[in-house]
């Protein structure tokens, strides 16, 4: 009797046993080493009630809710969606860990936390407000390139090195391109001392600095405000001045600064002083070091962003290479236009001009319409395969000019009928550039009287992507292609 009694224990606690390995809930934390050695961490929060499974899974960049859930014996689907990232992960429950395959097809293991439960750093207090010193950087808008748009994580010292070597000798550097920016993926681990080194993508940031510094162009590097950057690579949270002082020891010249994870720790309403604190760190180097706040044009950061020493700031989400986003992205500046001024500028985002994704034809009229905004240009493609045409879009010097105009004025939208506007930039010296968009899916003809311009007939007119004077006529009638513009100078309006 005993003895039955006791195997009916045993019989029990094997049920229960095999139950539990069955559950999912817990936390899991699957670390990616990445092509560059350095570990990217992302955390599943799950809950199951049956064979239903819900929670959240934990980017760096944000989190997002588990969706479409269930779990079939030891084997389990889940999902998470944000806008036009998806994600959905296929997996089982095996030897105690979570073995998962992603979209793309990339198996990830995830073990289980064993303290439980997705922790967030100690909240370190905001500062309180005050003016950041300007660094005098950014009299125009800034010119230059940056890893992020082609490149991505596969940015390291070779590509930098090609990159500024080209930008030197393929004239890019001579039409004002001046910065190499390193964005997102650098960044290794931080030593007993705190101080952040570079991953061994980068072996030497020092050297490479010196390197691009030799072709006559300055360097840029990236970093976030909160414990990880949009990647999950380390970011400066409560290592601010000591890594404004790394980056000044290397020779950096600009810093790109994302919030990505921050939001975890501080409220939007916080941002103007997060920002600062990085802005007094730039400062207190010595070294001028130009300041590009990241933040997606959050907090209406377009009313503080020069207070934090800030040269610009994002104004928008992520550019892609696609004529729906490029559009949104530059076509919704009008309203910010008196926020922008030597020294600080709207920036709706990095260029697309070159990856391929847009025809000749619009990306003429993304590189017209950041001009005539005055907008940050960044060239964003691979220089080593770069096409004639495209280099002569990104290097025309009519069309830079506008964008560099020593006045600094964001040009804003002056006529909206159907698909084509016309947008207007007040240059020194009392010249006016126009931008005439056809954001429709035709070629069309327009025409405007001058008067309805707010400008005097003119004599002739330049035309900035013909690069030849034209007759102006009694009024400015123009033909335009499908997503295409004329761009114009009139030099003596008045
Ligand atoms: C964010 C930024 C991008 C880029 C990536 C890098 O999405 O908006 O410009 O820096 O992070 O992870």
């Amino acid at each position: 009797m005993k003895k039955a009694a006791l195997n009916f224990v045993v019989l029990v606690c094997c049920c229960t046993a095999a139950l539990a390995a069955d559950n999912l809930a817990g936390t899991w934390k699957s670390v990616e080493v990445t092509s560059d050695g350095t570990r990217v961490a992302t955390y599943f929060d799950i809950t199951q009630q049956g064979d239903v499974i819900s929670g959240m899974v934990h980017f760096a960049w944000g989190d997002l809710k588990l969706i479409e859930g269930k779990a079939e014996g030891n084997k389990f689907h889940f999902a998470a969606h944000q806008n036009n990232a998806h994600f959905s992960y296929d997996g089982e429950l095996a030897n105690g860990q979570l073995v998962m395959h992603d979209r793309s097809g990339a198996t990830l293991t995830a073990q289980r936390e064993p303290q439980g439960g997705f922790k967030v750093p100690t909240r370190i207090p905001p500062p309180a407000l005050h003016t950041v010193p300007k660094n005098g950087l950014a009299a125009t808008p800034p010119m230059g390139w940056n890893s992020w748009n082609y490149f991505h994580g596969q940015v390291d010292d070779a590509v930098i090195r090609s990159t500024a070597e080209l930008m030197a000798r393929n004239g890019m550097r001579d039409a004002g391109y001046v910065y190499v920016n390193i964005d997102d993926t650098w960044a290794g681990q931080r030593d007993a001392q705190g101080t952040i080194h570079s991953n061994k993508k980068f072996p030497d940031m020092r050297a490479l600095a010196d390197y691009v510094h030799s072709k006559g162009l300055k360097i840029g590097i990236y970093s976030s405000p909160g414990p990880e950057t949009c990647g999950g690579y380390e970011g400066s949270y409560g290592h601010e001045a000591q890594d404004a002082k790394t980056y000044a020891d290397w020779g950096i010249d600009y810093l790109k600064y994302d919030w990505c994870s921050a939001f975890r720790i501080y409220k939007d309403s916080e941002m103007r002083a997060i920002y600062q604190k990085m802005g007094d760190a730039l400062h207190a180097t010595g070294r001028p070091i130009l300041y590009s706040l990241c933040q997606y044009g959050k907090a209406n950061v377009w009313e503080w962003g020069s207070l934090v020493g800030g040269n610009l700031w994002r104004t928008t989400d992520d550019i892609r290479d696609n004529w729906e986003a490029m559009s949104a992205n530059g076509f919704s500046q009008d309203e910010l236009a008196d926020f922008a001024g030597p020294g600080h500028w709207n920036d709706p985002d990095l260029l697309e001009v070159g990856n391929g994704g847009m025809t000749a034809e619009e990306y003429r009229s993304h590189m017209s319409l950041w001009s005539i905004l005055a907008a940050p240009l960044m060239a964003g493609n691979d220089l080593s395969t770069m096409t004639p045409e495209i280099r002569s879009i990104l290097t025309n010097p009519e069309v830079i000019a506008v964008d560099q105009d020593p006045a600094g004025k964001q040009g804003k939208r002056i006529k909206q009928a159907t698909q084509v506007e016309v947008w207007k930039k007040s240059l020194s010296g009392g010249a006016i550039a126009l931008a005439i968009f056809n954001r429709g899916e035709a070629a069309t003809k327009a025409s405007f009287a001058w008067s309805d311009l707010g400008v005097s007939p003119p004599g002739s007119l330049r035309d900035l992507w013909e690069r030849r004077e034209v007759p102006a006529g009694d009024q400015l009638e123009i033909e335009i292609e499908a997503h295409g513009v004329r761009m114009i100078r009139l030099p003596n309006p008045q």
